[in-house]
């Protein structure tokens, strides 16, 4: 049920008559913010009327007559000075909420035409513990995967794992000087990563007072190691053989624990083969040169080239990603890839499209979903007390730790209010801290514009009320509540759902944020942003508890009305619960 589809739908057609094309006219109808100026607003008159030479107000009055209200829109009504209000009929809204509440999809259509998208995302450089840095991309596009394939796209996920680069070199020396053998035996990851934090310490002297870099031998050795590794040098490739188990492991712990999957985990390493073979077509082509016995690809005097091969012969970042281009599209012939990459790669993926698009791809969409970064209190990169990388396993023990004392704390509060509290036993408390302890987490990043910084907050992110995953999960639990509460069977207003009565402001208001659904979804994913799935569902939480406040439930005074209240409350459940799982976040059925 997509509602400003149909109006802008109707515009058009009213608007036919007046203009040649009436379709960016149409399109400037949009939800109010006020129902005071209705449930949608036109705009158009205003910028129709210049171009006519006529007063705005009568062109208004002008397409308002010529509309075709369909059974869904009340007579208009001309505002300000030619802004045209437009509400939607109760009646209807009855009959499509008892339609939506029938349906599996809410009432959220399948789009046509599908699209094939291949989506690249988290993509850590493996072999260091994953830390902070990597949430963003982790679950943004974990969730614009949830978005896309809800809307009926066809979505590949494929992790870019960084599984080839100079940290192998740093473990490689590392494990021939400093390994620890039964350590490595009992526990590798550990080990690894006790080798690569060893490495850093010895590695970080690299300038004297006066600011010049001082040669560092244990970094040109390791950078040695590298270099032997792409060669194809036996130990070295049978050492990295032996890591790589033991680095997937450390990173697949974090994403079984936030429920990401992927289809596909071809990190850099997958492509090592095909690079020789890249930098020659390109040149082939015309599309690399030469230059100081490097190759790059130029993009003109004001931009740095692009380097795929240096003078040593080494193959860059920049080279496997061309080659990867090229293995997707001949693999899975997608219409989009999106890259989920921080905005620091900009460059990167501004020239690596250009090139793409000389090198034949230019049919396909390819994006860099850019987000800004997670930023401590003091406004700096987020840090622990020490001033180290916050890795990103601690960090979720910490959001679960909290959030068992942020329910402890809410315990004892109702205890003191008289409430009566359902003791939960171990295992199910553990669930609910662990859904609201990482949805807390999540929710505070999707929330945000992807664009800009963001600064983590504790007590922020877990609040009771706000715009936070806590207070949805629990607004879903009071709404779970009240069907236990009464011994209702919700499953009643899904297989039979009576025609609701829209009749008070509070119905109302809930009626017409429940089918801004397909709406929000769609703004969603045209702009690749999470964080209109979060804002309609703040909205609906709060329309939810204006109704919930003002219109009793089980208690209604009529039976009639009691049913129809019911099937709100369900439907409003279902929205949430449904715009939580589009956001990777669990909801549970008590607190
Ligand atoms: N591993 C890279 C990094 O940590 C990100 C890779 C993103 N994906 C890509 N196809 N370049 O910076």
């Amino acid at each position: 049920m997509n509602i400003v589809q149909l109006i802008q739908n109707r515009f058009q057609d009213a608007l036919h008559s007046l203009v040649a094309d009436p379709g960016p006219l149409a399109a400037m109808v949009r939800p109010t913010q006020d129902v005071k100026h209705g449930d949608y607003q036109a705009n158009c008159a205003m910028s129709l009327g210049k171009t006519l030479g006529k007063k705005p107000r009568e062109v208004a009055q002008e397409i308002a007559d010529g509309l075709d209200l369909g059974d869904e829109l009340e007579k208009p009504e001309i505002a300000g000075p030619g802004f045209i209000n437009l509400r939607i009929r109760p009646d209807w809204m009855a009959r499509q909420l008892q339609a939506i509440a029938e349906d599996e999809r809410l009432g959220v259509s399948k789009v046509a035409p599908a699209k094939n998208y291949v989506i690249d995302f988290s993509s850590p450089n493996v072999a260091k513990p994953m830390h902070v840095g990597h949430l963003r991309s982790t679950i943004i596009g974990d969730s614009l995967t949830r978005l896309l394939r809800f809307l009926g796209h066809t979505v590949i996920t494929d992790n870019h794992l960084g599984d080839w680069g100079t940290q192998f070199g740093m473990l490689l020396y590392g494990y021939k000087h400093f390994v620890d053998a039964k350590a490595f035996e009992a526990d590798p990851v550990r080990e690894l990563a006790r080798i690569y934090l060893h490495m850093r310490s010895l590695m970080k002297a690299d300038e004297d007072e006066e600011g010049n870099k001082i040669p560092d031998p244990v970094a040109e050795a390791a950078r040695q190691e590298t270099a032997k590794l792409h060669a194809g040098d036996v130990e070295n490739v049978q050492l990295w053989k032996m890591f790589m188990p033991a680095c997937l492991e450390e990173i697949n712990v974090i994403y079984r624990r936030l429920g990401v999957q992927f289809d596909h985990m071809h990190g850099e390493s997958f492509y090592n083969d095909m690079l020789p073979d890249i930098v020659r077509e390109l040149e082939e082509k015309g599309i690399a040169e030469r230059s100081k016995g490097a190759m790059v690809i130029s993009f003109g005097a004001k931009e740095p080239p692009a380097l795929i091969q240096k003078s040593d012969g080494a193959f860059t970042y920049a080279t496997s990603d061309l080659a990867t281009i090229r293995y997707r599209v001949k693999t899975w012939n997608p219409d989009a890839m999106l890259y989920l990459v921080g905005s620091p790669q900009a460059l990167h993926f501004k020239q690596l499209f250009a090139a793409a698009r000389r090198w034949g791809y230019g049919q396909i969409e390819l994006e860099h979903i850019a987000f800004g970064s997670v930023l401590g209190e003091d406004r700096k990169p987020f840090k622990t007390r020490e001033g180290g990388v916050i890795e990103l396993g601690a960090l979720l023990d910490e959001a679960v730790e909290r959030a068992g004392q942020v329910y402890e704390q809410s315990r004892k509060e109702s205890l003191e209010r008289g409430e009566e509290i359902v003791d939960l036993g171990s295992e199910e408390r553990r669930q609910i801290e662990e859904a609201v302890g990482l949805g807390a987490v999540k929710y505070a990043d999707l929330c945000q514009n992807r664009l800009t910084d963001y600064v983590f907050s504790w007590p922020k992110m877990l609040a009771m009320n706000g715009n936070t995953a806590t207070y949805m999960q629990y607004a879903y639990v009071r709404n779970r509540g009240i069907f236990r509460k009464g011994g209702v069977d919700a499953a009643k207003y899904r297989n039979q759902p009576p025609l609701p009565k829209i009749d008070n402001e509070h119905e109302r208001a809930l009626a017409v944020q429940l089918l801004r659904f397909e709406e929000s979804l769609l703004a969603a994913a045209t702009e690749y942003q999470p964080s209109a799935i979060t804002s309609y569902l703040w909205d609906l939480a709060k329309t939810y508890s204006g109704f919930f406040q003002n219109c009793p439930v089980l208690k209604a005074e009529s039976e009639e009305l009691r049913e129809s209240r019911l099937l709100l409350c369900d439907l409003t459940a279902r929205v949430i619960q449904k715009c939580l799982e589009l956001l990777g976040i669990r909801t549970v059925e008590r607190m």
